[in-house]
């Protein structure tokens, strides 16, 4: 934990300990609710660099913040990815250092990214059957990921998570396999609902689906809800004394989904985002320009953050300024 006090607190009375951060927005997987067509850039992008990073987090620390997350696009792409992470993990007051990866280059560099201080990782996998998960990432690379997953058990991290997206009529008939597979490995599976984007409406309309349809044969099968700690993310967990692992079921449309919210993030290029289906980025990169401007940028972030509302008032059908979630990293 960090030891500063949480300053950065929202009128809902809700603390930020945890900033998601992209470190790209690019991504070479093509997944059907994402980047149908791939990732196409209009021009140049110009991502954070690593001394800006080093000024954001340090700044954010201070604020409170002890979790760090980077997402993309796929973060590991960056080919500075490494030190990236050695910055993040250094960063004093950074107890937790996480990514979200799609898995393609795990196999090969989890041991570096491990020695350069990550411990937490969450890989995507929608399914475990080859041809379903080529059809929805567009690459036939299942196996390269599951080696990846066995790699990373292999060399240490403390935790481990698989992301699947659940997807009617694709992989709603597939929670067995997944319970086979976290049976004798230390993994959580997390069953994420699909979530509505200003890109993918044709798709959810055809493919959403509650993750009730989970929970009701979980408890059938004698998993057992935990109870929910307090700063816990947005996942319900279930564990089962036959099964080393655990599952989650993630359900942003239930109701009281965002009171328990406990993050921020930041975009590829530096705004400051108070909700992922929120309106408004802020732009922070002007204030990540030299160490002097540290305190300017801790009081413009918290400033705005009187500004985060209370729910993403997504079943209103409020999807905000997100075209796909590989500019926020989900
Ligand atoms: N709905 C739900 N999850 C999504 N992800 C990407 N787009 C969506 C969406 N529209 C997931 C990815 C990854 C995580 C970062 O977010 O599959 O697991
Ligand atoms: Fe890439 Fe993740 Fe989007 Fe898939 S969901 S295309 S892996 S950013």
């Amino acid at each position: 934990m960090n030891s500063e006090p949480i300053t950065l607190v929202d009128n809902h009375d809700r603390a930020f300990p945890y900033l998601r951060l992209s470190v790209t927005d690019i991504c070479n997987f093509r997944c059907e609710y994402c980047l149908p067509d791939g990732y196409h850039c209009s021009s140049k992008p110009k991502f954070l660099t690593v001394p800006e990073i080093r000024r954001l987090v340090t700044a954010f620390a201070e604020l409170g913040v002890w979790k760090i997350r980077l997402t993309g696009g796929e973060p590991s792409v960056r080919k500075d990815f490494s030190d990236i992470i050695k910055l993040v993990s250094q960063t004093p007051g950074i107890s937790t250092t996480a990514f979200t990866t799609n898995g393609y280059r795990l196999k090969d560099n989890a041991q570096k990214w491990f020695d350069a201080g990550m411990r937490n990782l969450n890989v995507s996998i929608d399914s475990l059957n080859q041809t379903t998960f080529h059809k929805i990432t567009g690459h036939d690379r299942l196996n390269d990921v599951l080696a990846g997953v066995e790699k990373s058990l292999e060399v240490g991290f403390e935790s481990v998570k698989v992301n699947v997206v659940l997807l009617k009529g694709v992989n709603d008939t597939s929670l067995d396999q997944y319970l086979d597979f976290v049976k004798g490995r230390p993994i959580t599976v997390r069953f994420i609902e699909l979530m509505q984007t200003g890109d993918n409406l044709d798709y959810f309309r055809k493919r959403h689906l509650s993750a009730d349809v989970f929970r009701t044969k979980l408890i059938e099968q004698g998993w057992i809800e935990n109870i929910r700690l307090n700063g816990a993310g947005p996942a319900v967990n279930f564990t089962h004394p036959d099964y080393q692992g655990a599952i989650g079921l993630i359900a942003p449309y239930s109701k009281d989904f965002c009171l328990g919210c406990n993050r921020l993030r930041i975009t590829a290029t530096g705004d400051l985002r108070l909700c992922l289906f929120g309106n408004i980025g802020i732009p922070l990169r002007d204030l990540l320009q030299s160490d002097g401007q540290k305190q300017q940028l801790q009081a413009r972030v918290k400033k705005q953050l009187n500004y985060k509302k209370s729910s993403h008032f997504l079943a209103q059908g409020e999807t905000g300024l997100i075209p796909n979630l590989s500019s926020t990293g989900g």
